[in-house]
């Protein structure tokens, strides 16, 4: 069969850029931690605020006995509950975000979280804060005509601050 040569050099550069965007991609995952979610746990959307962990007195952050921070939120056409947490800095955080309607997404700038919230599914993120701050936590898959305005704040105090808070406030409310 003949091919001509000047075809064989386009489809040789072809197959070249196809071999640099996959590497790109791999070497991106091996060391960004680029990844797909890993984490497959489904949960039942309708009756969520009757589930024991996502009832809403379980919502925000919890300190688990050994110290972990778990911080579960739930999304809904048009915000993030609860409306606004409260976290130390630089500190590893896990956190499980499920949706109570429709496909969302979430990102906070500055940090690692990017994730969709798929309905029936729990997303499960660890994540960190560099620095203290207020934290915008916005809705980034377009879910309806409120997109726009969903968002919440994060707000995250240094270390010692946090803890001092975390002290002073136990025996009094969860
Ligand atoms: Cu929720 Cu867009």
């Amino acid at each position: 069969m003949h091919i001509d040569p000047l075809e064989k050099k386009w489809a040789q550069i072809s197959l070249g850029i196809c071999a640099l965007f996959v590497g790109i991609i791999m070497l991106d995952a091996l060391f960004h931690s680029v990844n797909a979610p890993s984490n497959v746990e489904t949960i039942n959307s309708a009756t969520l605020h009757l589930s024991e962990e996502f009832a809403e007195d379980n919502l925000g952050v919890e300190v688990d006995d050994d110290g972990n921070i778990i911080v579960r939120m739930v999304a809904g056409r048009y915000s993030f509950f609860p409306k606004k947490i409260t976290v130390p800095a630089d500190t590893k955080i896990t956190f499980r975000w499920v949706s109570i309607d429709v496909v969302h997404g979430v990102h906070i700038p500055m940090t690692n979280m990017s994730t969709m919230i798929i309905p029936g599914f729990v997303a499960e993120v660890e994540s960190s804060f560099p620095k203290p701050g207020d934290y915008p936590v916005l809705c980034n898959e377009y879910c309806g005509l409120g997109h726009d305005h969903m968002w919440s704040k994060i707000d995250v105090l240094e270390k010692d601050k946090w803890r001092a808070l975390q002290t002073s406030s136990k025996g009094v409310a969860k």
